[in-house]
């Protein structure tokens, strides 16, 4: 992984719609690390620059199983968003099942986009593993939804980690499909996805070939957002290494994953460059670096793990956040969503 970020297509926007940013994140299992610096916390100077929308995705959580706590999930990452510094004001934050447009575009979508394609993505492959037969349909479809979640809005900006990234040159090929056989030039914008930051792909602490996931069996694989200090000290403590000390080009260091994950994530909560803390850390051993890398964390996640927990001690407040964020939505949905069955013939 460089410094830079990772080369993504662009917006092409010809009919020059509003500008939107639009993303998500799914309600199941625990935020954690890679989530908020390959995702949100890229979100936040977005804020200033252009409207933006930030869903949690729990239609896209039932694809995996119904879960009792949905709700309260949902609620959990709206409270992420709002500590981590999303403000609920500027930015348009709810949850994707209070928008119909989304489940209802989906359909129409499903209509456009190939089998083929879908069979192409590796994430469902990954998720579906031996089990193709057996996972949902829904979990098939899922890459069709994240179509329809950003076009429901004409966006044009969709911020994520570098996972999506092919979910998001299916959501620019299905929106061209739509235009070219619809007859329709431009009207879907080709949303641009912007994978941002030194770790487009933070990865677990057990192991620097896997990505930190909310899926995996061991929790010291990631620092939850949830964590206590003393647990992201502990896991940072036990994260993997190779026996070396730090040192050596960029291009050295990548070929250690796990010490050029470390690396990436000091980078990234310290707003340097991976060359810039190269440099620092030059010849040092883990364990020094591990005790600082530590404190780094503890100190940007501690805080919004605290304001979370505040948050959701009023879940009513939440409720009015996501309330007042889904009729917002819907306002700017709907009319899209009539037009597209306009443009597809319906009565
Ligand atoms: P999910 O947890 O799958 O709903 O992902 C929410 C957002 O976090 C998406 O933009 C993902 O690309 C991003 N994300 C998830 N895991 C990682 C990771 N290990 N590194 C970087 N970004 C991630
Ligand atoms: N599939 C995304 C993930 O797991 C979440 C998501 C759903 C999303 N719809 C989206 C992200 C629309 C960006 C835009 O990370």
């Amino acid at each position: 992984m460089t410094d830079q970020a990772v080369q993504t297509p662009v917006s092409s926007n010809p009919a020059g719609h509003p500008e939107r940013v639009f993303s998500g994140v799914q309600p199941t299992g625990n935020l954690h690390l890679g989530n908020y610096l390959g995702a949100i916390r890229n979100w936040l100077p977005m804020q200033d620059e252009k409207p933006c929308i930030f869903c949690v995705v729990d239609l896209h959580a039932i694809t995996a199983g119904f879960e009792p706590d949905l709700a309260d999930k949902t609620r959990e990452i709206a409270a992420a968003y709002i500590a981590a510094g999303i403000d609920p004001e500027k930015s348009i934050v709810f949850a994707q099942s209070r928008v119909p447009a989304h489940a209802e575009l989906a359909w129409i979508l499903n209509c456009v986009a190939r089998i083929g394609w879908l069979d192409r993505m590796t994430q469902f492959k990954e998720k579906a593993g031996k089990n193709k037969e057996r996972v949902s349909v829904g979990l098939y479809a899922y890459p069709v939804l994240m179509a329809a979640d950003i076009l429901a809005y004409r966006g044009t900006h969709v911020p994520v980690g570098e996972d999506q990234k092919q979910h998001l040159e299916l959501a620019r090929d299905i929106a061209q499909k739509f235009n070219n056989d619809l007859n329709v030039p431009g009207f879907f914008p080709q949303p641009e996805p912007m994978i941002l930051g030194p770790t487009p792909r933070v990865m677990s602490l057990r192991d620097g070939k896997a990505k930190m996931s909310k899926s995996d069996m061991s929790d010291l694989s990631r620092i939850n957002l949830k964590d206590s200090d003393e647990e992201i000290a502990a896991k940072i403590r036990k994260a993997r290494t190779d026996p070396e000390p730090i040192g050596g080009t960029l291009e050295e260091i990548d070929a250690r994953p796990e010490a050029s994950n470390l690396i990436g994530i000091y980078a990234a909560l310290s707003g340097k460059t991976k060359a810039e803390v190269l440099e620092i850390y030059d010849g040092a051993q883990f364990s020094t670096f591990k005790g600082e890398l530590a404190d780094l964390t503890i100190s940007v996640i501690g805080p919004i793990r605290d304001r979370m927990a505040a948050l959701l001690t009023d879940k009513g407040e939440i409720d009015r956040v996501l309330n007042r964020g889904a009729e917002r939505a819907v306002e700017i949905a709907m009319p899209i969503l009539a037009e597209t069955k306009k443009a597809a013939g319906f009565l």
